[in-house]
């Protein structure tokens, strides 16, 4: 397979090209402003041709838990999106926990995906992370307001961790919340249930995680923080030298808490903040404090979502991209690519990702960065067919999305499935 795009304004080395690209066997094999040799080609029409977006965070779902979304749905909703790899948490039913768990995951997922994939595993006290790693696990998730076996996260049991994982080149990342008082989350309604995930619980969960980092040496990623205090202690923290990412998502920027009018649709952890806080987000994001934007894609069926105790969470594969092009002006497409895709793919090791350059792999999508459109969860690709951001007009929309040079989506369809492979 060989043929060239052409007419397109291709992202190539931090800056826009008018010019074409060959691609070969599934590589990104030539850019130039003319490519000479007379190949079946595909016209670009003048859109944006950008490297194929990566989520540092999605949920997946599938086995039991295909009802609320499944390998397939998924990951057609990040093609939709320009998404053309994930990295997905290990919460799911069974959890993957375990060497077999992963890859029993990893043979699940073998035919089903869309995009590629790579799994997460959570992790206890007394993981093996070595055959964790070998079994396929690309990084480690540890919530440290759950429990998923009878762990405890005291300090002594994250030193044990943080010394074991400081032996492998593996990101450890944190949902970093500790909730006061700790593990009590079935008594609880919906307001009760956000002043739990109050302010407080992140920023000492954040203090916590760094004093004890500052004694080992691994690469730790903060998920979808949501307060200005947590992410400067985190900024002030790596600039001293420590080895720490953190990661927004689009609903931290766009939505505040008046958002909870929308009842429990808008209910997320942690839960959306004051519009202030918002402000200050979105004034770090813009003065390069922030690493990557995660989608925390986290589906739910409508009725897990209004019932007497909600779910947290709601899907954002097919619209992260436009939303963030949305959001503002300061702020161009190159540095979107960065927090979507290339600072992901460096973060966590993904290689021959992230841009467009020879020899990579061709995972791209085209972009149309000035047509307007209202968002309408109907038309989800994802089993989750609600959102917040039902309604909003935005700015920018995927028309294709390329997997190894695969044209795999096109205007709203699915064009190839199962092309997805596990990354480990
Ligand atoms: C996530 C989920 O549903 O799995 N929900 C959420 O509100 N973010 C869990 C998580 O990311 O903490
Ligand atoms: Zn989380
Ligand atoms: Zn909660
Ligand atoms: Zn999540």
């Amino acid at each position: 397979m060989e043929y060239k795009i052409v007419n397109a304004r291709l992202l190539y080395k931090e800056s826009f090209l008018e010019g074409e690209i060959l691609i070969k066997d599934g590589k990104t094999h030539r850019v130039s402003k003319n490519i000479q040799e007379n190949l079946p080609k595909i016209d670009a029409e003048g859109k944006l041709l950008l490297p194929g977006l990566i989520d540092p965070h999605a949920h997946l779902r599938d086995s039991l838990l295909s009802y609320k979304e499944d390998f397939d749905t998924g990951t057609s909703a990040a093609l939709a999106g320009g998404y053309t790899l994930l990295l997905d948490m290990p919460n799911t039913k069974p959890q993957i926990d375990s060497p077999e768990r992963i890859k029993k995951r990893i043979e699940e997922a073998k035919g089903k995906i869309n995009c590629d994939v790579g799994f997460y595993s959570l992790a206890f006290p007394n993981s093996d992370f070595s055959s964790l790693f070998k079994a396929g696990a690309i990084a480690i998730k540890i919530y440290l307001h759950k429990r998923f076996r009878d762990e405890e996260w005291s300090y002594e049991n994250l030193r044990k961790v943080m010394k074991e994982l400081s032996k492998f080149k593996r990101v450890l990342a944190f949902h970093a919340e500790e909730l006061d008082p700790p593990f009590e989350l079935d008594k609880y309604d919906v307001f009760l249930h956000s002043s739990f995930h109050d302010e407080r619980a992140e920023i000492r969960a954040v203090k916590k995680i760094i004093d004890l980092a500052k004694d080992y040496d691994l690469p730790i990623h903060f998920c979808h923080i949501s307060t200005p205090q947590a992410l400067e202690e985190i900024y002030y923290t790596k600039l001293k030298g420590l080895n720490l990412t953190l990661e927004l998502t689009p609903h931290h920027l766009l939505l505040d808490d008046s958002y909870f009018k929308l009842g429990n649709i808008a209910l997320v952890e942690p839960p959306l903040r004051a519009l202030e806080d918002v402000m200050e987000l979105r004034k770090a994001l813009y003065e390069g404090k922030v690493d990557m934007i995660g989608s925390d894609h986290a589906p739910h069926t409508i009725d897990e979502k209004l019932e007497e105790k909600p779910l947290p969470g709601f899907p954002n594969l097919e619209i992260s991209f436009s939303l963030l092009n949305t959001l503002t002006d300061k702020f161009d497409v190159i540095n979107l690519i960065k927090l979507m895709s290339i600072n992901v793919a460096r973060r966590f090791g993904l290689k021959k990702v992230g841009a467009i350059e020879e020899g990579y792999k061709a995972n791209l999508f085209l972009f149309d960065p000035k047509e307007e459109w209202r968002i309408d969860p109907l038309r989800f690709l994802s089993k989750a067919k609600y959102s917040p951001f039902q309604g909003f007009l935005v700015r920018g929309k995927v028309k294709k999305t390329l997997l190894r040079g695969n044209i795999v989506y096109e205007d709203g369809v699915i064009l190839k499935r199962g092309l997805g492979e596990v990354i480990i």
